[in-house]
């Protein structure tokens, strides 16, 4: 039988009629677009019968051109019409799943300072109080400003491998923030009073050390400085920065001779036990008192270095580890967790 233009239009209508049931099932966009192919793509039905437009007359072919192309847009018009109801379901699915508006929103995190950078800030506000200003100087420090001026020779015990990282000859990585006395004592004139806080780095590694640390020092040049002076500053600071601990009592400090080549007499710092009010516990070991650091008048020797007169000047300074006052307030035990970045420490904080 010949093919006919009104057979073809038919075929085609019914093509376009058939496409609409044959995706009311589907329920997923992947699937529809499926079936679309299989209507309208290259090897599909709508392709077939548009291969016998060949065998028409040729006046009869655009009737069926326009058939086919009304075809293609119901077909279209169907995909986007069940895209679109299948869409509305998922929206009325999650409308109709119960939302409890009164239940309080997720906690955002919030970012803030760590604790050393907080306790150096503290620091640095409290000796500011009494006048100190704020200095700073190198991490990579030559020998000269670390040790040789500060009347510690190459013999010297301190400078031992096993303590102080070498950069290269004459160059490490500065042991204690005394080079910044030097700096400070190198390009301003007395009267000066200052605190610089600053990494310094030792060989050493255990739960109260860590090979990266930080002190802060501070340095009082002046005329008819004294001891007593040294010793009112210390109990200023320890005070303030303890008050919360020890909840107003006050705390004490006492002056132990000890040695340190660059001051003249030197002594080490202890504080009056805040946890057992000096009556002996396991953080003092039972002695009521905690050793907080070092301290001294700074030795004529040391101001001839850096030409001041020492026979107008006098000056002390001292030297205190920040993560073992950190520690002492806050009860850290191990050093090594204000440098892992775990933020349930971080975050008590
Ligand atoms: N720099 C010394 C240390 O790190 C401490 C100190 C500073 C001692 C100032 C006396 C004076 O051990």
């Amino acid at each position: 039988m010949p093919t006919t233009s009104t057979d073809l239009i038919a075929q085609l209508e019914r093509l376009g009629g058939e496409f609409a049931a044959a995706i009311a099932p589907l329920a997923d966009e992947q699937s529809i677009r499926a079936a679309q192919a299989q209507y309208l793509g290259k090897k599909g039905q709508v392709s077939d019968v548009m291969k016998e437009l060949g065998r028409l007359p040729p006046a009869e072919r655009p009737l069926v051109g326009q058939a086919a192309n009304k075809v293609k847009d119901t077909i279209a018009l169907a995909v986007e019409e069940r895209l679109g109801a299948l869409a509305a379901g998922r929206r009325a699915a999650d409308l109709a799943r119960a939302v409890d508006l009164t239940l309080p929103g997720r906690p955002v995190g919030g970012g803030h300072l760590h604790l050393l950078t907080q306790v150096r800030l503290e620091l640095v506000e409290i000796f500011a109080e009494i006048g100190f200003a704020v200095a700073e100087g190198p991490q990579v420090e030559t020998d000269w400003h670390t040790f040789e001026a500060l009347a510690i020779p190459k013999d010297h015990p301190a400078r031992d491998m096993q303590d102080t990282f070498y950069v290269a000859d004459e160059i490490v990585l500065r042991t204690h923030t005394s080079p910044v006395q030097l700096r400070t004592r190198q390009t301003h004139t007395p009267p000066r009073r200052i605190v610089a806080p600053g990494v310094v780095y030792r060989r050493d590694d255990d739960a109260t050390h860590s090979p990266m640390f930080t002190q802060i020092e501070g340095l009082v040049v002046d005329e008819g400085v004294r001891v007593s002076d040294l010793k009112g500053v210390l109990l200023h600071f320890v005070n303030r920065f303890y008050a919360r601990l020890t909840g107003g009592a006050g705390l004490d400090v006492r002056l132990r001779p000890s040695y340190f080549p660059f001051v003249e007499p030197g002594v080490e710092i202890d504080m009056s036990c805040g946890f057992c009010r000096g009556a002996g516990c396991r953080l003092c070991k039972g002695s009521g008192w905690i050793e907080i650091g070092g301290a001294g008048m700074v030795d004529p020797d040391v101001f001839a270095q850096v030409g001041i007169d020492s026979e107008r000047y006098t000056g002390f300074a001292f030297g205190m580890g920040i993560e073992r006052m950190a520690m002492l307030r806050h009860g850290v035990n191990d050093i090594k967790y204000y440098y892992e970045g775990d933020l349930r420490f971080l975050d008590q904080f």
